[in-house]
C-alpha cells in the first residue's frame, strides 16, 4: 500500500483515492479554537491521559452518542486512534498470547499485534451477497486458551461492513466466556449511511468490563494530520494504557485537546454534512462500478471505502502497480489488508466529485482493456 502511494507520487498524471482521507481540509471553526487555544496559553504539558475539560468532552460525546456512561477515569486521549490501538495491544498481549483480528481489515493491527510477540489470528469475513457478515462459528474456532483479544474495526476500513446488533452481543458474550478484550475501533462511527451514529460494541458491555473503544477525530472533522483520537475503557485498562502512553507519546498536543472539545460541541453541523456529501460520492462510485464487467461491490454500509471484488484476480498487487503507471489511478490492493482482501481493490471515495469521476473514468477504461 505504502508503495503505491510511493509510486503514485513520482508520477505527474495519477489520479489518487488510495488513501484514508478526503482532500478537504479542517473547517475553520477547530482550526481557530486551536489558534485561540494556543494564544490563551494552552501550551504546556497536560496529564498523559489529557486535560480533565477534554476527557469529559470526549466522555460526555459517547454517552450523548451512544448511551453509555463514562467517567475521566475511562478517557485516555491519544496520539491519535493509532497510538490508541497501540498501547492498547501492549498492554493486553505479549510472548504467548495470541489475538483474533477480524479481517480484512487495516493493518495496524496485526502489526501491532506482532509487535508485542504475540500471534495474529485472522477471523475473515463472509462476503454474503451485498455485503460482508461475521462467521462466528470461525471466531469461536479461533479462540483458545492464550487468546487474550479480539480485535475489530467497524464501520470497516477496507470493507465498509457495519456489525449487525446481535453480531456484537455474541462477541461480548464470547469475551464474557473466555475472558478476552475487545478491541473495537469505531474511527468511522459517524460515517455511516443508515443512521446517525454506528452503534458502539460497548452498548452490550456498559460496565466497560470487556470492550476498549478506540475512536478519533481523523475522520469524521477532517483532522488526519492532528493526531488526536482516544480509547474508552475500564478504570484498571485505561489505568495500564495510560502508563504505555506515558513513555511512547505523553499527552495529546495541549492546543489540539481543546480543540477537540469544541469540535464534539459544535461540529454535528458539519458532521453531517460531510456524511451527506460522502453519501453522494458513495452514490456515484456504487453506480459507475456496477457498469464495469467483472467487478461486483459489496455495499459500503459505512466507513468512506469502497471495496471492489474483481472477477480472477489473484494478485491485487499487481494490479495497483499497474493500475497507476498504465491507467493512472492509484487504488489500495485488497491484500494489503490481509490475504483474505486478495482479489479485491479499495478505493476512498471522500475526495470532490471531480476526482472521483475521473478516477473512475480510468479506472473503467483500464479494465475494459484487460
Ligand atoms: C480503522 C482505522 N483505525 C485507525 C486509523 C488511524 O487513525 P488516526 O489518524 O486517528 O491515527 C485509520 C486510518 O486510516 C483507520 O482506517
Amino acid at each position: 500500500m505504502i508503495s503505491i502511494s510511493a509510486l503514485a507520487e513520482t508520477l505527474p498524471d495519477v489520479v489518487k483515492i488510495c488513501y484514508g482521507e478526503s482532500d478537504q481540509p479542517t473547517p475553520e471553526f477547530i482550526c481557530r479554537a486551536a489558534y485561540d487555544a494556543t494564544l490563551a496559553g494552552h501550551t504546556g504539558y497536560t496529564h498523559t491521559a489529557g486535560s480533565r475539560d477534554f476527557r469529559e468532552a470526549i466522555a460526555s460525546k459517547f454517552h450523548e452518542l451512544q448511551g453509555v456512561r463514562a467517567d475521566v477515569p475511562n478517557v485516555l486521549g491519544t496520539v491519535g486512534a493509532s497510538a490508541g490501538i497501540f498501547v492498547g495491544v501492549r498492554t493486553c498481549v505479549g510472548p504467548g498470547d495470541n489475538a483474533i483480528v477480524i479481517s480484512p481489515t487495516y493493518a495496524i493491527f496485526a502489526t501491532c499485534v506482532e509487535m508485542c510477540g504475540a500471534e495474529a489470528r485472522l477471523v475473515s469475513l463472509v462476503r454474503d451477497g451485498h455485503r460482508f457478515r461475521l462467521d462466528l462459528d470461525r471466531v469461536r474456532a479461533a479462540i483458545d486458551r492464550n487468546t487474550r483479544m479480539l480485535i475489530l474495526n467497524s464501520p470497516s476500513n477496507p470493507t465498509g461492513w457495519v456489525i449487525r446488533a446481535d453480531e456484537q452481543k455474541a462477541l461480548v458474550e464470547l469475551a464474557r466466556k473466555h475472558g478476552l478484550v475487545i478491541l473495537s475501533d469505531e474511527i468511522y462511527e459517524r460515517l455511516c449511511f443508515e443512521q446517525n451514529v454506528a452503534p458502539s460494541i460497548a452498548r452490550f458491555d456498559p460496565e466497560l468490563e470487556h470492550v476498549l473503544v478506540v475512536n478519533g477525530l481523523s475522520k469524521a472533522y477532517n483532522m488526519t494530520g492532528w493526531r488526536l483520537g482516544w480509547s474508552i475503557g475500564n478504570e484498571r485498562l485505561i489505568g495500564l494504557m495510560t502508563k504505555a502512553a506515558e513513555f511512547v507519546t505523553s499527552n495529546p498536543a495541549t492546543m489540539t485537546q481543546q480543540a477537540t472539545i469544541v469540535a464534539l460541541r459544535d461540529g454535528e453541523p458539519y458532521v453531517a454534512q460531510l456524511r451527506a456529501d460522502y453519501a453522494k460520492g458513495r452514490a456515484l462510485v456504487m453506480k459507475e462500478l456496477a457498469e464495469i464487467p467483472g467487478v461486483s461491490l459489496p455495499d459500503p454500509e459505512g466507513a468512506f471505502y469502497a471495496f471492489p471484488q474483481i472477477e480472477g484476480l489473484k494478485d491485487s498487487a499487481t494490479l495497483a502497480r499497474r493500475l497507476v503507471t498504465e491507467g493512472g489511478v492509484a487504488m489500495a490492493p485488497g491484500v494489503a489488508f490481509g490475504p483474505s482482501g486478495e482479489g479485491y481493490m479499495r478505493l476512498c471515495f471522500a475526495a470532490s466529485e471531480k476526482t472521483l469521476r475521473s478516477a473512475l473514468e480510468r479506472f473503467r477504461n483500464f479494465m475494459l482493456k484487460q
